[in-house]
Order: structure tokens, then C-alpha cells, then sequence
């Protein structure tokens, strides 16, 4: 179904959007992962589209469907993430929803390892690429617009805004994901829209409608639809 807006704001805007957790590999059967339902990342893609984006889907495998409208990229781990997503590139912008895993595990073996009683496996880890500070800091073809999340628990904003800094992306919208929020693996989110103005607080709000404030804000951002 297209359903994108033949003459919406994000008309001629190409967008990357990441999303979902990322799989890496122990052996054949098992892995590390974060958690991460995909939902978010989901409804930004789809409400991207509705406002005319031709947008481009990196999901990690997650339990949401998949948006209509959209070209999806299904990918693994970080390190094909990463392959997709600078392969989607030129872009207008790029949004970072993925949970992304921060290490693989240095050599993942071919053979399942068996379990032996009393022996436990040690597990050496090497650090992911970081797909949201390498996009942010592209000498060449940079989107114009980069967006990142950050998941945050205790002082929020002043992690997030550290992290902006950090990656060197426009826009970090942090989340508070302690327990106590409910945030994680619900339907809603509250965020704070953390950029060069500062720092502005959402009110708590369902993820779609996050969604759609995130995009209005991406189209007001990119100014008037590319000819
Ligand atoms: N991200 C990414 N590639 C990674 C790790 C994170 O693209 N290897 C992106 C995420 O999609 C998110 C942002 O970076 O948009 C912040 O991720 P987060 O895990 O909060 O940041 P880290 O720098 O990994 O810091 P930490 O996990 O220690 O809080
Ligand atoms: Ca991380």
C-alpha cells in the first residue's frame, strides 16, 4: 500500500531510519541482544512516509511488522546494520532508533559449543561500530538532519546532552527507561527533544503520536519539499 503523501512536507526527502535490536552472534544457536521491540522505530518510519518521505527501513530482527509503504532492509548485527545503513546513504536525513548491541563477541564460533558440566565458556567481546557517531561525523555525505535516541536511566537530560555532544549528531531525544517508567516494552514514551536550543520535554504520549511530532518537527527542520 502507498500511502505516502504525493505532496506532503517530506515530499522528495529521503530518510534512513534504523530500528529494533541488533542480533551478535555466540554460535549458531545463541546470541546477545538488547531489548528492543522495534515499535518505535516503526511508527517514525511509517509516520516519515505519511508525510511523503521515501524512506528507507535498517531493522534489526524485531517481534513489530513491518512498515507498509517503505523500503526495509532486514539486517543482523551492528556490523551489517552499519553496512546497510552507509549504503542507503545519500540522505536527507537519518533517524537512530535501532538498540543497537555496544559489543560482539570477538570470534564467534561456527560449531554450537557444548554445554560440559562443571566448564563454564568464556567469552571474549570486542567493541560495535558506532553506527550514529560515524553518520554524524561523515567527512562526505552527511545527511543533513541526523537523529539519535538515547535511552537513559538517573540524570537524563545531562547524559543525553553529553551523548549529542559525543556522537556529534543534531538532535538526541532521550528517554527515561527505569523501571519505575514503565517505558520499556510499553506503548508509550515520554521524551525530551534534546538539540543546540536545548533541551524540550515532551508530555507522555503514545509512540505513534511520538512519531508524528518527530516527523513534523524532521519536515519543519528540512524547510520546504525538495523540487
Ligand atoms: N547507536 C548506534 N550504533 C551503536 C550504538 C548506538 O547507531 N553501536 C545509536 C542508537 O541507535 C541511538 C544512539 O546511538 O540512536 C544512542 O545509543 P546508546 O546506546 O544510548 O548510546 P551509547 O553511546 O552506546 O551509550 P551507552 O549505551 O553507554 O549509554
Ligand atoms: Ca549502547
Amino acid at each position: 500500500v502507498e500511502r505516502a503523501l504525493a505532496d506532503g512536507p517530506l515530499r522528495g526527502r529521503r530518510v534512513v531510519v534504523t530500528s529494533g535490536p541488533t542480533h551478535e552472534p555466540i554460535d549458531p544457536v545463541r546470541y546477545i541482544a538488547n531489548r528492543s521491540s522495534g515499535a518505535q522505530g516503526t511508527a517514525i518510519a511509517s509516520a516519515l512516509r505519511d508525510l511523503g518521505a521515501e524512506v528507507v527501513f535498517v531493522t534489526g530482527p524485531a517481534d513489530a511488522a513491518r512498515p507498509a509503504g517503505v523500503e526495509v532492509i532486514e539486517v543482523e548485527s551492528a556490523v551489517e546494520m552499519r553496512a546497510a545503513v552507509l549504503g542507503a546513504l545519500p540522505a536527507d536525513a537519518a533517524v537512530f532508533a535501532a538498540a543497537v548491541a555496544d559489543w560482539r563477541v570477538a570470534t564467534a564460533s561456527d560449531s554450537k559449543i557444548k554445554k560440559q558440566a562443571g566448564r563454564l565458556p568464556v567469552l571474549e567481546f570486542t567493541e560495535n561500530p558506532d553506527i550514529l557517531a560515524e553518520v554524524s561525523q561523515l567527512p562526505e555525505g552527511r545527511p543533513g538532519l541526523v537523529v539519535g535516541f538515547a535511552a537513559e536511566t538517573d540524570d537524563v537530560v545531562a547524559h543525553a546532552t553529553a551523548k549529542r555532544l559525543r556522537k556529534g549528531c543534531d538532535w538526541i531525544l532521550a528517554n527515561d527507561v527505569s523501571p519505575a517508567t514503565g517505558i520499556m516494552g510499553g506503548s508509550e514514551n515520554a521524551v525530551v527533544l534534546i538539540s543546540d536550543d536545548g533541551s524540550e520535554a515532551w508530555p507522555r504520549m503514545g509512540k505513534r503520536a511520538v512519531a508524528e511530532r518527530l516527523a513534523q518537527r524532521i519536515a519543519a527542520a528540512l524547510g520546504a519539499p525538495a523540487a
